[in-house]
């Protein structure tokens, strides 16, 4: 029978180094918390329990974690050992692997893991640890090996000495524990450090000592195994992950001309062949039919939906919006809480003016209708099928313009067009 998998997901930390008023794991990577990107990895792993502890602010974490997390409240932040602890509570008779992850490390990817979790089963070890070498361990637990060059310790930075400190091989945090062993070891772990905390870290030693097998995974895909701790961390981290999201754009049929000045949701559903110009920001919840054209400088905000063939472009702005298929709005303009059909033709300038200082409103714009430049429509309003709207026009609240109808002026009203 294959051994259980209890997924322990550190979530409490405030994270000092971020300076923020805002839970570390709460900041966005690609229009997302960073906390998300983990909680996709157990989903992907298919753990039979998943526990996330939450800590500073512990509420406003909750609310993005989704149904089938279990969560324990970390009362004081003591420190990854104490954490774990906490969440081994729920763990009672709970007898398997115990998968640690630490939710500020956002890049991991499943198929890592799972080779983590082979490992620890195939060797039956008590701990497998994922660890990595790289040039710059600062801020890392380094590894510290036996002269058998078995792991023996990990010594985090802050109480290293300086011949451990030039040691480049770190612990990612990551890592597969015997719950059994894991458990009596926590018992053993003291805060004897810089830090006075209960450092998940010193269990490993203890383990050594009680002659227990330890392991480890090497990474050399480092970027995956990065820790977001500052807010220059974040930045990097957003760059990777935008990075991932436009290949997976490029690889099914999406043409970015300039991906790198672009910013895409990690959620983004975009159809084939279609271009996405320079400058182009699309948020999360925002999906794109095959064929459009995008941008330059797009702003999709949440809820914009363009179906097929759409060109949108030039300084618009587009929110809580449909826009039909073959429908142009070529230049700058704000579209808000609006439904547009198809070939439809949204003129330079075109504003939607969807907020009364209360209340967001609805426009209706129907198939084939004419929106001249310079437009302002007062919602909520609805343009008729094929009707039309002269330049500079103001089409105040509720004066729905009929099917086929040409209005103009300030406000607007019907006009007859010569032949
Ligand atoms: C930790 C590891 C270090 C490793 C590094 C990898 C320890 C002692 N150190 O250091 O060896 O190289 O990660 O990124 O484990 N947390 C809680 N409760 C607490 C404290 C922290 O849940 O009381 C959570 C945080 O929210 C975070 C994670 O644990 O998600 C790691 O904490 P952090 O303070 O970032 O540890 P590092 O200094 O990065
Ligand atoms: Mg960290």
């Amino acid at each position: 029978m294959k051994a259980k998998i209890a997924a322990i997901i550190l979530a409490a930390g405030k994270g000092e180094r971020m300076k923020s008023q805002t839970p570390k794991v709460l900041h966005e990577i690609c229009f997302r918390p960073m906390l998300g990107y983990v909680l996709d990895l157990v989903k992907e792993l298919k753990t039979d329990r998943s526990i996330s502890v939450l800590g500073f602010k512990h509420e406003q974490v909750n609310k993005v974690l989704p149904k089938g997390i279990e969560t324990v409240v970390q009362k004081r932040l003591l420190g990854t050992g104490d954490a774990v602890k906490q969440a081994l509570g729920l763990l009672n008779v709970f007898h398997g692997v115990v998968l640690v992850l630490y939710a500020d490390i956002p890049l991991l990817k499943a198929k890592t893991i799972k080779e983590l979790i082979r490992r620890h089963n195939e060797n039956r070890s008590d701990i497998t640890l994922l660890t990595a070498r790289v040039e710059k361990p600062d801020g890392y637990g380094r590894i510290l090996r036996d002269k058998y060059a078995s792991i023996c310790g990990i010594v985090e930075e802050k109480d290293a000495d300086d011949f451990q400190k030039g040691i480049k091989e770190i612990n990612t945090g990551i890592a597969c524990f015997n719950k059994d062993k894991l458990f009596s070891a926590l018992k053993k772990v003291k805060p004897n450090n810089r830090k006075k905390e209960y450092y998940l870290t010193d269990v490993i030693e203890i383990i050594y000592k009680g002659a227990g097998i330890i392991d480890n995974l090497n990474i050399s895909d480092i970027q995956q195994a990065m820790g977001v701790n500052s807010r220059l961390d974040l930045a990097k981290a957003n760059k990777v992950m935008q990075q991932r999201i436009n290949e997976r754009l490029l690889i099914r049929g999406v043409t970015l001309i300039d991906p790198s000045t672009c910013l895409i949701s990690y959620d983004a559903r975009i159809g084939q062949d279609t271009v996405i110009y320079p400058f182009t920001v699309i948020e999360k919840n925002v999906r794109i039919g095959k064929s459009c054209q995008i941008g330059p400088f797009i702003h999709f905000r949440p809820g914009t939906v363009l179906k097929d063939k759409v060109i949108v472009g030039n300084f618009l702005e587009i929110s809580r919006s449909q826009l039909g298929s073959n429908t142009i709005a070529k230049h700058f303009g704000y579209i808000g809480d609006s439904r547009i059909g198809k070939e439809v033709n949204i003129g330079a300038g075109t504003v939607t003016a969807n907020f009364d200082g209360k209340n967001k409103n609805i426009t209706v714009i129907k198939d084939k209708a004419f929106i001249g430049s310079d437009t302002v429509l007062v919602a909520p309003v609805k343009i008729g099928r094929s009707a039309m709207t002269g330049a500079g026009s103001v089409v105040t609240r509720n004066k729905n313009v009929p099917d086929g109808q040409v209005v103009a002026g300030v406000p607007a009203r019907p006009i007859k067009v010569k032949g």
